[in-house]
């Protein structure tokens, strides 16, 4: 080993002295690499006079929150409202999912409402860009591009441009010429959003930084600077379907968990602004195992097909697969019915499945997973125009969720004619259209009855 290097986790920035197998703070395996240790002296602090003086509350001036409208509605919605000067925004993804698009459409909006805006590729050649604004349409000329990975270079030009907003594409290519490790590596990665993060908050520029999410631990992944940043960003999705999900994962100026979701046509992202239609779109009519719900997104509820599958196994230990949802929570879901409903789930492989390349992490889809599953295991179809949600606690009993009505309004909007709710939830529930049913449920033995 060298003198003086150190070992990096390139998925979290974990830091060690020596190689280890397993990261003690993401848990993931091989993800060391072994980088030259990086000078102290070298902090990515924010130094301006007023912050070496402390002030009272009453003497900070609050100045009108100033945002940047970047016309895509789906992003700044995301976002809080816009974009906020002088703040460093990371977008995060995998490869290809449509990042760099994504960013050369804001660039698009915002030098069309006449603000400067410049665009650093470290990854494409000024042709390449030009190839791809081609086919998402005309620009103005506010915008300025740039090729370049060093830094230091990259710090000169923004400071003598001074432009609104930068965009950086992507941090794993830049590097800083005071630190001798490799691009990508975890602190180069961290010195350059440093870097960037002074700029940010000295200039009052917002930069948006690009990342790319690798599984291989190859390049330093965007976690290890998600702290350092204001708002976190993640581009999801199917690669192999058409629609992208952006979710806020942190936001320092506005809600988290707010969705943004995006279709990849031919000629740049559209934005989705009926994603109900769109998730329940191929949607079997007359199957066993097939519910939709009702997830709360953030502000947004947005129904969501959930599909189950409970056939005999042919394995010693049954097989439990999930798509999309957390195994452990269907796994608790599936003792929870043999316990409290009697069946006999043991000798049965069972797996569930959210359609459309959705991951919901919210409670309240476990009625309607209980139900699939009940679904499947009967061979009993459940009527399409039935949507079902509600948290499910481990005696069986089902609890209220938050904002059930706007869900059935959803409901209501996409044709459903009956909710299948929590009976907790039912009382705060007022005016609704005649066409649709509501129906409580306290247990999952009052769902079975119901079904
Ligand atoms: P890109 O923005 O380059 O991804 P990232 O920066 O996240 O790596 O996305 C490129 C993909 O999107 C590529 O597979 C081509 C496709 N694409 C379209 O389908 N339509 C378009 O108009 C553009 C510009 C790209
Ligand atoms: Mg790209």
């Amino acid at each position: 080993m060298a003198k003086g290097s150190v070992f990096f986790c390139q998925n979290c920035g974990h830091e060690s002295s020596k190689w280890l197998g397993q990261c003690p703070g993401c848990k993931e395996w091989n993800t060391f690499v072994e980088e030259a240790a990086p000078k102290k002296a070298a902090g990515g602090r924010v130094r301006s006079r007023e912050r070496t003086t402390p002030v009272t509350l009453k003497e900070i001036e609050l100045k009108e929150e100033e945002r940047i409208r970047t016309n895509i509605g789906e992003l700044d919605r995301v976002l809080g409202g816009g974009i906020v000067a002088g703040s460093l925004m990371l977008v995060g993804g995998d490869p290809g999912i449509g990042k760099s698009t994504l960013l050369l459409q804001v660039c698009q909006n915002l030098a069309e409402d006449n603000h400067e805006v410049l665009y650093i590729s470290g990854e494409e050649s000024l042709k390449q860009i030009k190839i791809r604004a081609q086919r998402i349409g005309e620009f103005k000329d506010s915008l300025s591009l740039l090729c370049e990975t060093n830094l230091n270079e990259i710090e000169e030009v923004v400071k003598a441009k001074k432009p609104e907003v930068v965009i950086i594409d992507s941090i794993q290519t830049m590097y800083n010429e005071n630190v001798s490790a490799a691009p990508g590596s975890v602190s180069q990665v961290r010195e350059s959003t440093g870097t960037l993060m002074v700029l940010a908050k000295t200039l009052g520029i917002a930069i948006f930084i690009v990342g790319h999410v690798t599984k291989e631990g190859v390049v330093a992944g965007p976690r290890v600077l998600e702290h350092m940043v204001d708002t976190v960003l993640y581009f999801e999705g199917d690669r192999h379907a058409s629609y992208r999900i952006l979710r806020g994962v942190k936001n320092r100026f506005g809600s988290t968990n707010e969705i943004g979701v995006f279709e990849m046509q031919g000629n740049g992202l559209r934005e989705v602004t009926n994603p109900s239609e769109f998730m329940l779109n191929g949607k079997p009519v007359g199957a066993s195992g097939s519910v939709v719900t009702c997830s709360l997104e953030g502000t947004r509820p947005i129904l969501v097909e959930i599909q189950a599958l409970v056939s005999d196994t042919s394995f010693q230990i049954p097989r439990r697969t999930t798509v999309g949802i957390d195994f452990n929570r269907v796994n608790l879901l599936l003792a929870v019915l043999e316990k409290r409903a009697g069946m006999q789930l043991g000798g049965c492989d069972a797996y569930v499945n959210l359609t459309g390349g959705m991951r919901l992490s919210e409670p309240s889809i476990d009625l309607a997973v209980i139900a699939a599953l009940v679904s499947s295991y009967r061979n009993q179809v459940i009527d399409e125009h039935t949507i079902i949600f509600g948290e499910v606690g481990l005696t069986g009993e089902v609890r209220g969720v938050a904002q059930a009505e706007v869900r059935i309004k959803e409901a209501e909007k996409m044709g459903f004619t009956r909710c299948i709710v929590p009976k907790s939830n039912c009382d705060s529930i007022k005016e609704l259209k005649p066409g649709i049913q509501v129906v409580g449920v306290a247990g999952i033995m009052e769902l079975m009855d119901v079904l």
